[in-house]
């Protein structure tokens, strides 16, 4: 479809769903792992629980899953699908992109696809990205999935970054919204600075060997004679105080951004819908927007901080609940390696089939000491 010269689609939310892999992992369990306490967890971050992928699961996989969800509450299948972004920073592999592993699941295939890789800022870039290819009527229906298994990159002896990370993954479907029907995404803020990469980073197999894009103090390749590949890769490596302080500023001034660059007031949002990082983040945010709690979506207290995930699960969970009504302004807003941060507005249009997605559970009951 090829819009009017000069004139721009706006894009809906048709479709939403998520998944999340089955084994749970609580506090507890890492009481067991590493010296920390149930209670320093929740007080610090607000996490109780995450989820761990199966052996037989990955970003791809479980990606395909939400993807099925969000077509299934979109009222569509996989062939209805022109592109699909994948938003990852734990790929199943260098390449192929893992958008690709998702279309071949969901059978899109007559879809290109893609991955995006903003870490914990990928969803909001891959759905700004998507919103564009329909806009512009490049693509009519594109499907973007935010898929992470961050367990299979976390130091699990590092008490300071395993207890906060977990596995899953969200995904919506965008379609043009008809005229007169609520939709677009208003204003989108997208930021990076590479110069405060250090805060939080994972290297890759491909990195520098030697100079300043090494990694410290890791062996050089045919030190590790049986994997070289491996000898320059590492875990999640966080300065978490300072990744603390730079998250608050970051997702304040994108939000405040976002909203003047739309012509809005933090009191014409229904729902915000941030980067599910640490509670105590979210708090400091929420009140620096001056946003009532009951205003700001939490979920992380069962799933820890899934990175590109967080966003669109949150999204799938509020929906499922009711939480959205059509009209609705929903602020999304996150932060992450990079460093990178960002803020849209999606003006709600409603999915076609909300019967169709997974329950969510019910809150936790308050923790109880392991028998
Ligand atoms: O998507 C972006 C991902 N990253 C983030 O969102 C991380 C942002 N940062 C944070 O969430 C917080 O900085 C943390 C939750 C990581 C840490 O909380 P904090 O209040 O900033 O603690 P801290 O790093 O200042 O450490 C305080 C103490 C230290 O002990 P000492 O030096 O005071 O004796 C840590 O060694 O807490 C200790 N500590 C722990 N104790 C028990 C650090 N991790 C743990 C732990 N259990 N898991």
């Amino acid at each position: 479809m090829t819009p009017a010269p000069g004139r721009l689609l706006r894009t809906r939310i048709s479709g939403v769903g998520r998944y999340l892999p089955e084994r749970v992992l609580t506090n507890h369990d890492l009481e067991r792992m590493v010296e920390t306490s149930n209670e320093w967890i929740v007080e610090r971050s607000g996490i109780r629980e995450r989820r761990i992928a199966a052996d037989d699961e990955s970003s791809g996989t479980m990606g395909a899953r939400a993807a099925e969800e969000a077509l299934a509450s979109a009222g569509l299948r996989g062939s209805d699908i022109d592109l699909v972004i994948g938003a990852t920073c734990t790929p199943d592999g260098m390449f192929p992109a893992t958008a690709t592993v998702i279309q071949d699941a969901i059978g899109a295939g007559r879809a290109s696809s893609f991955d995006v890789n903003a870490a914990c800022t990928g969803f909001l870039t891959a759905l700004s990205v998507g919103s564009q290819f329909v806009a512009s009527g490049s693509a009519r229906r594109v499907l973007v999935a935010g898929s992470e298994t961050l367990s299979r990159v976390v130091d699990w002896t590092d008490r300071g970054t395993c207890v906060l990370f977990g596995d899953g993954a969200g995904a919506v479907v965008l379609e043009p919204a008809a005229d007169g029907e609520p939709g677009g995404l208003a204003s989108p803020v997208l930021r990076s600075d590479g110069a405060l990469g250090d805060l939080l980073y994972a290297r890759g197999p491909a990195s520098a060997r030697s100079g300043a894009g090494a990694a410290s103090g890791v062996p050089a390749a045919g030190d590790n004679g049986a994997d070289p590949l491996r000898a320059v890769a590492s875990c999640i490596v966080m300065d978490g105080r300072n990744v603390f302080r730079h998250a608050i500023t970051a997702m304040t001034e994108a939000a405040q951004a976002c909203l003047a660059g739309a012509g809005l007031e933090a009191s014409d949002i229904a729902l915000c819908m941030p980067h599910q990082a640490n509670v105590r983040i979210l708090s400091a945010f929420a009140r620096n927007l001056e946003l009532s709690e009951d205003r700001v979506y939490m979920n992380l207290e069962r799933y820890g901080n899934t990175s590109a995930a967080s966003i669109p699960i949150a999204l799938a969970e509020a929906v499922a609940e009711g939480r959205l009504a059509a009209g609705d302004r929903v602020l999304m807003v996150a932060f992450g390696g990079g460093f990178t941060w960002g803020a849209t507005v999606v003006e709600w249009s409603g999915v076609r089939e909300p019967e169709r997605l997974s329950a969510v559970p019910g809150p936790l009951p308050s923790t109880a000491p392991p028998p």
